[in-house]
């Protein structure tokens, strides 16, 4: 029989995104009433991708703060070493920009895909003492969006071959911070960003992920995460996925020349939310 002590170890774990998913479903019907209502364009609703940004945003915007009060493992000493010419991925409205030490860092690029949420990011920003030194572009972090806005910007030069410098790497530092449960094709996005990456240059990751179920997470956890992604996760919380094998695919974006350093550690690995944080240094 299920014991009290099994109930109170595991059910509050397993329960939590549950709290989270209803947050998003209310600002889903909130963002619908405001576009109608407020902003007079019913049509709009048809776009539902478009539709369903727009709610994500509003929930960053009411929550993410919040949500970014405490960070997991050892993220906030890792972005704080970040310097030199940085890329963020899907920064948001810029609620971990105070991690980083903006005296180290050259220029910072964030793309981000969110259009409501840039007028926050970018007075974040001027929070943190980035002052000129933050680039925000609107545009995600697969190549197909990426590539033409780095290019627009004028950070892609061109290579001796002819082609863009994209392929021979370009920043010093990429950061993915909570997004890569989001973008399309991950595998595709993440070595599209491998290639941005000068040779030496690291790579820092914060992401969920799949449950390790295998290793040192569990199959209940596991099963939870089938359980939400049924019940709507995807789709209410801007198309964040619950199961990706992220470890996997960053891992594979190196090729078969592997990475020179790959440190990546599961925090909270028995939860529905896994997290795996660390960095990645691509070879000289
Ligand atoms: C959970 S928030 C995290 C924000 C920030 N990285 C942080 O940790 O505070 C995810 C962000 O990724 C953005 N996003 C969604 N799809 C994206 C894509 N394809 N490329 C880049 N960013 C994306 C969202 O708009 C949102 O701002």
């Amino acid at each position: 029989m299920v014991g009290l002590a099994w109930i109170l170890n595991n059910i509050p774990t397993l329960l939590r995104p549950s709290l989270l998913l209803s947050i998003a479903i209310y600002h889903f019907i909130m963002t619908i009433f405001e576009v109608i209502f407020i902003e007079r364009r019913p049509f709009f609703l048809f776009q539902l991708t478009q539709l369903r940004y727009k709610s994500f945003a509003r929930l960053w915007t009411y929550n993410g703060e919040e949500m970014s009060i405490e960070m997991p493992g050892p993220l906030t000493e890792i972005l704080s070493q970040c310097s030199g010419l940085v890329l963020d991925i899907g920064p948001g409205s810029g609620e971990i920009l105070p991690r980083f030490d903006p005296s180290k860092i050259t220029t910072i690029y964030g793309a981000e895909p969110a259009a409501d949420l840039h007028a926050g990011l970018l007075r974040n920003a001027e929070k943190a003492g980035f002052g000129g030194k933050y680039k925000a572009l609107l545009c995600g972090g697969e190549p197909e969006s990426l590539i033409p806005a780095l290019a627009k910007s004028g950070i892609l030069g061109q290579s001796e071959s002819g082609g863009s410098s994209a392929e021979n790497g370009v920043f010093d530092e990429i950061c993915c911070v909570r997004v890569l449960c989001g973008v399309p094709h991950p595998q595709e996005t993440i070595r599209g960003l491998y290639q941005l990456l000068k040779p030496g240059g690291r790579m820092v990751i914060c992401e969920h992920v799949a449950n390790p179920w295998r290793k040192e997470g569990r199959i209940l956890a596991r099963i939870a995460q089938v359980v939400y992604t049924l019940l709507g996760w995807p789709f209410f919380m801007g198309g964040c996925e619950l199961q990706r094998h992220t470890p996997r695919y960053l891992r594979e974006a190196a090729g078969t020349e592997g990475w020179a350093e790959f440190k990546l550690e599961y925090v909270e690995p028995q939860g529905a939310v896994p997290f795996v944080v660390g960095e990645l240094r691509k070879r000289v």
